[in-house]
């Protein structure tokens, strides 16, 4: 199979290159040879390497600065994957595009649906979904889209490593305490995305590790499992604190856990299935990837 991969440099890039298994032919695209805004430079890379599928990492992440970026995130996260479509479907590719948990307002208890209704509260939320009705609606058959959620690598900036930082800095955080979901490896996500394009399996999917917790739940096992291994000096105290005494630009769902069971049926028998543990997952990025 060949794929095009776009956002090369950023985490999840990253982790499907490095667990490319079997007869795979890769095409990695940064956004300086790729920008997907950019509908010549799209053409020009799919006429080029002629992808049997797309995978489509690239996105404007940076979720406090979006809310005061609007035309940009849109740019990226709403039209990009439009024009990634549209050239999908002129070549005769599958399209996989990685969507999040933020296209939902987090008022719910039970774990989000893929049917469930959308309302992001976040303009990075909304340009996402934006990105999803883009690819729905372009008349493309044959396209994935995963929602994931609290993604982290060992390559990139992302909460595992900006709390090995402040844990490195000082022997106190404090960390929200009131918002709920799944810490997600970008190396587990990369795998199920992987099976997915094998498998052929389309539509639209939710996809984390397995589990839930807080952030300060997270932030705990980020401690304990790093002063293990020895990159955090001292035991850092991490405290629980309330969204409203942690405010930011953007507002975030507080309950983000998704339901995984259609994805992890479809995925039944690949090498992505059963979904570990984010926790175990965490020890295993902290362990082997990030130990000095
Ligand atoms: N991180 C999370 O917690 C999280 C949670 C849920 C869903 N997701 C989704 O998961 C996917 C992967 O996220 P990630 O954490 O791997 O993100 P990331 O590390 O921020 O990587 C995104 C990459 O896209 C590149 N990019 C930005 N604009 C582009 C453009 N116009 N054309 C081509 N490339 C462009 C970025 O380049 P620059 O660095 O140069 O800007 C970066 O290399 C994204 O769709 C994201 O929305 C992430």
């Amino acid at each position: 199979m060949k794929a095009l991969i776009t956002g090369d440099g950023g985490q999840l890039a990253r982790s499907l290159s490095n667990s490319v298994v079997g007869n795979h032919e890769v095409s990695l695209h940064p956004i300086d040879t790729m920008d997907i805004t950019s509908a010549e430079q799209v053409e020009e890379a799919v006429n080029d390497f002629r992808p049997d599928v797309i995978i489509n990492t690239a996105a404007y992440t940076a979720v406090d600065r979006a809310e005061s970026d609007e035309d940009m995130a849109h740019e990226v996260n709403a039209r990009g994957p439009g024009i990634l479509a549209q050239a999908a479907m002129k070549h005769g590719a599958r399209l996989i595009h990685v969507s999040t948990d933020f296209v939902f307002d987090g008022a719910s208890k039970e774990p989000w649906r893929t049917d469930d209704p959308t309302n992001p509260i976040s303009v990075y939320g909304r340009t996402k979904l934006g990105g999803e009705r883009a690819i729905i609606d372009s008349g493309l058959k044959e396209w994935t889209i995963v929602r994931t959620a609290w993604l982290y690598g060992a390559n990139g900036a992302n909460f595992v490593s900006t709390m090995i930082r402040l844990m490195n800095e000082g022997d106190e955080v404090s960390v929200v305490s009131d918002q709920m979901g799944t810490p997600t490896f970008s190396d587990s996500l990369a795998v199920a995305l992987w099976c997915m394009a094998e498998e052929g399996i389309l539509g639209m999917h939710h996809w984390t590790d397995s589990g839930e917790t807080t952030w300060h739940g997270f932030a705990t096992a980020i401690e304990e499992i790093g002063f293990k291994a020895g990159l955090i000096p001292n035991r850092t105290k991490v405290h629980p604190i309330t969204t409203e005494e942690h405010p930011t630009p953007a507002r975030r769902p507080k309950y983000s856990v998704m339901d995984k069971s259609k994805t992890w049926r479809a995925l039944e028998g690949t090498r992505s299935m059963p979904a570990i543990h984010w926790r175990e997952n965490l020890e295993t990025m902290i362990t082997e990837q990030m130990r000095v």
